[in-house]
């Protein structure tokens, strides 16, 4: 959890400044809203001029109708009434020649056609009828184009003749088809500008969403593109920014638990001037073995933490056990065996610790299955448990104790090897001992003294002497024992 915060942390610091008030999108916005407007104004303005264009050509085309179908009328009595409609017709065509698109037609009483029409088959009634305020005279559509019709009665001598129909085209204005290709145009252009308005909008949406859902399954890690509209990038910047918050809260406690454990660690060593210090030294050694091994950062420093607190469970050993100076009653070691399990319960207890409860569970657990407290063997024990066992061993052989001095570095490291597969993982120990053997971890030589290894080699009666000088010391703790028993 640590790990993950700290990623997130060092993402996010770049990528994520303090929200704003972000006004990015306002130009997005004027030209969105300004063709939207361009194209309703253009469109009801210009249907408002065309009607009216339309209507006032309508009135001059009526008024000449008029005065044609008058003329014509009077035209048309001799031929009607010797019934002769091929004449009748031909008057009509004379008249009508000069005007391109106009018909006309006589029409009897029952409406039946008598003459004509001239241009069509049939004479199709005026669509949107309107009166132009003038007896007989009406415009209207006929498909798409408007017209201007007049009806007049034919009187011959003794009784009407029929009825004359004359239709003339009325002609648009010249600028609307600007006018609607300026409409086509803004509406063109309002329909492009809310596509990106609402892509990047819909994009910043999606991003937020996804980052939500990674949140609802633990994953803090996830940031989306800041974009959109300056609502949705101001709330995926917030929801950035409340996320870091998180981040940083959520280690800041972390902090404070692994800090509050180790310290209750310490007070633990505390109590024992010799073994002041072991976890420190047991972490550093731990993280060397991780490194060497290639574990991940986050490993190394779930082994580290787990190292530091691997004891913490003897908070629950009775001090007359803990500190007791000779050797352990059969009753007192089982009180100190029970320091696994505790500690295994008080980091599980800790939000973000989990992960080191195994390793204060399992750092006494034996590669042969002969450990404690769950007995398990091989590769059942978790890693860092095997890491910190090997360490915990070291630290308790090379260091000096109220009842022993310390261990030469080469003898312990060979105990080590004579246990490899039996106490201690086997691969482990051979990393662990490589390393030290190169020059890690050495404790600095004094001014003129030999190396331990060198010291073996020129004389090997050395190592059998500093073995025999080593006292025959009994543990006082479990970790003592440990490294008594792997002493031995
Ligand atoms: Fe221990």
């Amino acid at each position: 959890m640590s790990s993950a915060f700290q990623r997130v942390r060092r993402q996010s610091a770049a990528t994520s400044p303090r929200p704003r008030d972000y006004r990015g999108s306002s130009a997005f916005r004027v030209a969105l809203a300004a063709g939207v407007l361009a194209a309703v104004v253009s469109w009801l303005g210009g249907q408002y001029l065309v009607e009216a264009q339309y209507r006032e050509e309508s009135k001059e085309i009526g008024n000449y109708l008029e005065g044609m179908g008058s003329k014509l009328s009077q035209d048309l009595v001799v031929s009607l009434d010797h019934g002769d409609l091929d004449a009748a017709l031909g008057v009509i065509q004379t008249q009508l020649s000069r005007y391109p698109g106009a018909n006309a037609a006589v029409l009897d009483a029952e409406g039946q056609l008598l003459v004509g029409p001239l241009s069509t088959n049939t004479w199709d009634a005026l669509r949107s009828h309107k009166d132009l305020g003038i007896p007989g005279l009406h415009r209207g559509r006929l498909g798409d184009t408007r017209a201007v019709e007049w009806h007049g009665s034919i009187f011959g001598r003794q009784e009407s003749l029929g009825t004359l129909a004359l239709r003339l085209p009325v002609p648009g204005p010249v600028w609307a088809g600007a006018l609607f290709n300026f409409t086509a145009a803004t509406s063109l252009f309002a329909a492009v500008v809310a596509f990106l308005y609402l892509s990047s909008a819909f994009r910043g949406v999606a991003g937020l969403r996804r980052v939500l859902e990674r949140i609802s399954q633990g994953d803090y890690c996830e940031r989306a593109a800041v974009v959109g509209c300056s609502e949705i990038k101001t709330l995926i910047r917030d929801t950035h920014h409340a996320l870091d918050s998180f981040i940083l809260a959520g280690e800041e406690a972390h902090k404070v638990y692994v800090e509050t454990a180790i310290a209750l660690s310490k007070t633990i060593e505390a109590k024992d001037r010799y073994t002041s210090g072991h976890s420190q030294r047991v972490a550093v050694y731990s993280i060397e073995m991780g490194n060497a091994i290639g574990l991940p950062p986050e490993r190394v420093e779930t082994l580290r933490l787990g190292a530091l607190l691997h004891d913490i469970g003897k908070v629950s050993t009775p001090d007359h056990v803990l500190l007791k100076p000779g050797a352990l009653t059969d009753e007192e070691f089982e009180l100190m065996k029970k320091h696994p399990m505790a500690g295994d319960r008080i980091l599980s207890a800790i939000p973000g610790l989990r992960d080191m409860a195994d390793i204060a569970r399992s750092h006494h657990e034996k590669w042969d299955g002969s450990g404690y407290p769950m007995g398990v063997s091989g590769d059942s024990i978790p890693l860092e448990g095997r890491i910190v066992a090997i360490a915990d061993a070291y630290d308790a052989l090379v260091t000096k104790r109220s009842y022993k001095p310390a261990m030469p570095v080469a003898k312990a490291l060979a105990i080590l090897e004579k246990d490899a597969g039996s106490h201690f993982d086997p691969d482990l120990v051979q990393v662990f001992v490589a390393m030290k053997r190169n020059g890690q971890g050495y404790k600095p030589l004094k001014k003129g003294e030999a190396s331990m290894e060198a010291k073996t080699k020129a004389n090997p009666q050395t190592e059998l002497k500093a073995e025999a000088e080593l006292p025959n010391v009994e543990p006082k703790s479990v970790d003592d024992a440990s490294a008594q028993e792997t002493a031995e």
